[in-house]
C-alpha cells in the first residue's frame, strides 16, 4: 500500500482540481488526512458530505471554523502524530473558542471515548458514519460533545461523488470495497473498519466514467484485498462479479484510461487477474502483493494464510503470464519470536523474486489483535530496527537494479506534473509505477508520452522524450 504525506490539502469540486472559492459568508473546513489510500478516499467522500452541507474548504488552518482530522491506527508512530496534532488544535482553541475539532477514521474508531475525552476533541466519528457528519456537527454546536463509531456493514457510499484532492485532476483512487475479513495477528484494520464489503459495480463504472467525463487519465481500485472483491445480484445469479470481471469492466470504459489496482493478497490472487491483466493494454503492469516475511513460521504466526513456496509459485505464474509487470511488496521486521533465521528468510526471498518497489516497516504491537494477545512483542526494539535497516538497504540496492535494467529502454508514461527538482521537467509513471522524470518538450499535463531512460536512481528513472509517439496519444 502507499503512504501518503500528512496535510494534504482537499480541493474542491466533484471531481475536477478547482481552488477553493475564495469568498462567501459559508463555514470554513480544514482537513488533515493521514495513513493509507482509503483514508484519502474517504477524506474526499467527506468532503462531499461537508460541502453538500454547505461548507467550504479552506486552505489555512487559520481560517477553518471547524478542523476534521481523519486518522490511522496502523503503526503506534501514526497515531502518536495525532496525539501532537490535537495538543496543538487544542492550543488554537484557546485563542478561537467557536473552533470545532473532529477526530475521524481508524483511530477513532479504535480509542472512541479516550480520544472525546482529550480537551481538543468535539466529535468523534467513525469510518461507517461519514453520512452523519453535519448531524453531529450540529449537535455539537447545540450541546457538547458527539461521538459515533458503529459500524454499517451495508455502508459503501456508493452514491456518493467523493470531491477529488488529487493536485493535477489525472489520477485518482477509486474505493471498490471497505473492511477487511482477513484478520492478519498483527493487523488493525479489520477492528477499526470492520467487515468486508464489496461495492455496487454499476456505481463502480458511473463514477469512473464521470472521472473520464472531467480529464482523469488514470484510476487506481482501491481495497485491502482487492481478490476478494465480490458482487452477486440476486435479480441476476449469472452476472456474479468478481475482481478479474470488475478489472474487465473498468478497462473495457476506454482503452486511453490506464487502470491500476492495490491491494492484492497472495492467499486470493487468481490466474483470472492475470489473465485479464494480459488482455487489456490498459491495466497497469504492476502488482503490489505484500509478502511481510520469507519465513514459514512468521507467515503462520501472521496468519497470513500462504507459505513462501506458495507466495513464490504466485510470482513465477506472474512472470509467465506478465513478463513485463513489475512487483511490490510489503515486509515487517521483527515480529513476534522472529529469529535471525527467519530474518534471513526474508532477505533470501527479497532476493529471489527482486521486487521492484517495497514499503518496510518495523513490527509494532497494536492492542487486541491476536499477535498482541496471544504472543509476546519480544524482539528488542534496537533488533527491529537493525533489521529494518538490513530490509531497506537490500530494497534500495534492488530497486536500483530494477531501475538499471530500464536505461536504454522506452516507456510510455502519463504525464502528471512538473517533477519536484526542477520546474523544467516533468514527472509521470511508466505502466510499472515507476517514477520517470524528463525535460517537458512540447508535452503537456494528461498526456502519454514515450520517454528513454538514459539514467536512474534507486527511486526514479530519467529520460527523453522519444520521436515515436504512444499508442494511446
Ligand atoms: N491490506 C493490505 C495493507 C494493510 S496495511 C495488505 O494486506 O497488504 C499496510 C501494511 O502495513 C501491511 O502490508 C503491513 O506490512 C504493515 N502493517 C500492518 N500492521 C502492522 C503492524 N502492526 N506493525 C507494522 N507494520 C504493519
Ligand atoms: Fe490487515 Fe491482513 Fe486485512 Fe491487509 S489483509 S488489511 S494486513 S488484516
Ligand atoms: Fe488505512 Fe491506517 Fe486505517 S492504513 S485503513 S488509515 S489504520
Amino acid at each position: 500500500m502507499l503512504y501518503l504525506s500528512p496535510n494534504l490539502f482537499l480541493v474542491n469540486n466533484k471531481y475536477r482540481t478547482v481552488r477553493p472559492v475564495e469568498s462567501g459568508d459559508l463555514p470554513q473546513l480544514y482537513m488533515e488526512t493521514y495513513g493509507c489510500q482509503m483514508n484519502v478516499n474517504d477524506s474526499e467522500v467527506v468532503v462531499s458530505v461537508m460541502q453538500d452541507a454547505g461548507f467550504r474548504l479552506c486552505r489555512e488552518i487559520d481560517g477553518a471554523d471547524v478542523i476534521f482530522v481523519n486518522t490511522c491506527s496502523i503503526r503506534d508512530n501514526a497515531e502518536q502524530r495525532i496525539w501532537g496534532r490535537l495538543d496543538l488544535f487544542r492550543q488554537l482553541k484557546k485563542k478561537r473558542p467557536a473552533l470545532k475539532v473532529g477526530v475521524l477514521g481508524c483511530m477513532a474508531e479504535r480509542l472512541k471515548e479516550e480520544i472525546l475525552s482529550h480537551p481538543a476533541v468535539d466529535m468523534v466519528v467513525g469510518p461507517d458514519a461519514y453520512r452523519q457528519l453535519p448531524k453531529l456537527l450540529e449537535a455539537v454546536t447545540n450541546g457538547g460533545k458527539q461521538m459515533e463509531v458503529r459500524f454499517n456493514p451495508e455502508e459503501t457510499y456508493a452514491d456518493i461523488s467523493p470531491v477529488r484532492t488529487d493536485p493535477n485532476g489525472i489520477s485518482t483512487f477509486v474505493a471498490i470495497a471497505r473492511g477487511c475479513n482477513n484478520l492478519c495477528a498483527y493487523c488493525v484494520v479489520p477492528f477499526v473498519r470492520g467487515r468486508e464489503r464489496s461495492r455496487d459495480p454499476k456505481s463502480i463504472k458511473r463514477e469512473v466514467e464521470e472521472l473520464i467525463a472531467n480529464g482523469y487519465k488514470e484510476v487506481t481500485l482501491i481495497g485491502q484485498n482487492v481478490d476478494s472483491y465480490f458482487w452477486t445480484d440476486p435479480e441476476h445469479p449469472t452476472e456474479d462479479v468478481n475482481f478479474a470481471r470488475l478489472l474487465e469492466i473498468v478497462a473495457l470504459i476506454d482503452p486511453k484510461l490506464r487502470v491500476r489496482f492495490a491491494t492484492s493478497h497472495p492467499k486470493d490472487m487468481g490466474n483470472g487477474v492475470l489473465y485479464t491483466m494480459a488482455m487489456y493494454p490498459n491495466i497497469c503492469n504492476h502488482i503490489h502483493l505484500p509478502v511481510q516475511s520469507g519465513s514459514n513460521a512468521m507467515l503462520s504466526k501472521m496468519n497470513r494464510k500462504y507459505t513462501r513456496e506458495k507466495y513464490l509459485e504466485r510470482i513465477d505464474m506472474i512472470r509467465k503470464i506478465l513478463p513485463d509487470c513489475s512487483i511490490s511488496s510489503d515486509f515487517i521486521a521483527g515480529f513476534c519470536d522472529e529469529t535471525p533465521q527467519d530474518h534471513a528468510d526474508t532477505l533470501f526471498i527479497m532476493q529471489l523474486v527482486k521486487f521492484d518497489q517495497a514499503f518496510m516497516f518495523q513490527y509494532s504491537e497494536r492492542p487486541n489483535t491476536k499477535a498482541a494477545e496471544a504472543y509476546s512483542d519480544n524482539v528488542p526494539e534496537e533488533v527491529k530496527t537493525q533489521r529494518l535497516n538490513e530490509i531497506i538497504a537490500l530494497q534500495n540496492r534492488l530497486s536500483l537494479e530494477s531501475n538499471q535494467r530500464d536505461v536504454g529502454k522506452t516507456f510510455e508514461v502519463l504525464v502528471e506534473g512538473p517533477s519536484k527538482r526542477s520546474d523544467l521537467d516533468y514527472f509521470g509513471r511508466t505502466s510499472q509505477n515507476k517514477v520517470c522524470v524528463f525535460p517537458r518538450g512540447e508535452a503537456q499535463i494528461g498526456d502519454y508520452v514515450m520517454v528513454t531512460v538514459h539514467s536512474c536512481s534507486s527511486a526514479t528513472l530519467m529520460g527523453t522524450l522519444a520521436e515515436k509517439r504512444s499508442p494511446r496519444k
